[in-house]
């Protein structure tokens, strides 16, 4: 394994900073359900200017969430299989190369892990960014809003969290302190979004670091190969 300098080192400190960020993932779109569970539930008091308070359902009728469960999903993978099992693999990679100076199944078999997990964040990250997309630009309509009190919910349209709570806030919400608590969710909901970026680009860095120590692992078997046929062959050419 002589060929070049390992890359276990910097592979060991990706690995480490992916667990964080896949952890401030999870952590984020578990605060984000709670929300959703409690105080995103509602009812608010609307207080059109002019007009009389009435209540609105704090969900919608469509409220799309498979994104959520799918960026909970990577980061679950990020953390546990590539976080965990990475640091067990890197173990007993370090010490199957100094007994035996070779490589070990459960390093190839993390490697395979370590491709698929930044395939799961890759879809997660479309996945919400176009469903933010598409669900994006809808504003509540007052009149809609009126005419569908508690517990019947807001029927139209389909709705990111993220994206019905902004427009929640357009609305002139009879409370203020009820805005300040939609205020600070809907950040924790853009922060779990704008995350998943980080979290593909340090699954990318982590993989073309792995990718590269396999290549690097790669060629130092073969010049041990070819210098064991040159040694052979020399040895024949001597005779
Ligand atoms: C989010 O909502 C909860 C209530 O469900 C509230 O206690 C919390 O303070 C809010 N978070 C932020 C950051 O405002």
């Amino acid at each position: 394994m002589g060929h070049g300098r390992s890359l276990l080192f910097p592979i060991g400190f990706t690995l480490f900073l992916l667990a964080v960020d896949a952890a401030i993932t999870m952590g984020l779109v578990s605060s984000m359900v709670s929300f959703l569970h409690h105080n995103g539930r509602g009812p608010f008091a609307v207080a059109p200017p002019g007009g009389s308070l009435f209540l609105l359902a704090g969900e919608p009728a469509n409220l799309v969430t498979d994104h959520g469960h799918t960026t909970n999903a990577a980061g679950g993978t990020a953390l546990v299989l590539v976080g965990l099992g990475g640091s067990i693999a890197l173990w007993l990679e370090k010490r199957e190369r100094k007994k035996w100076d070779r490589s070990s199944p459960a390093f190839h078999l993390w490697t395979l892990i370590v491709f698929l997990s930044w395939l799961l964040t890759m879809v997660a990250l479309i996945y919400t960014f176009v469903e933010t997309d598409k669900t994006g630009g809808q504003a509540i309509n007052l009149g809609v809003a009126r005419a569908n009190r508690p517990p019947t919910k807001y029927p139209d349209g389909r709705w990111t969290p993220e994206n019905w709570y902004a427009s929640v806030l357009n609305l002139p919400l009879a409370s203020e302190n009820q805005r300040r608590i939609i205020e600070g969710n809907l950040t924790i909901m853009r922060a779990w979004r704008w995350n998943l970026v980080a979290l593909f680009i340090l699954g990318f860095a982590l993989l073309a670091l792995v990718a590269l120590e396999q290549l690097r692992m790669r060629r130092s078997a073969q010049s041990v190969r070819f210098n064991h046929v040159k040694e052979v062959s020399g040895r024949r050419d001597f005779r």
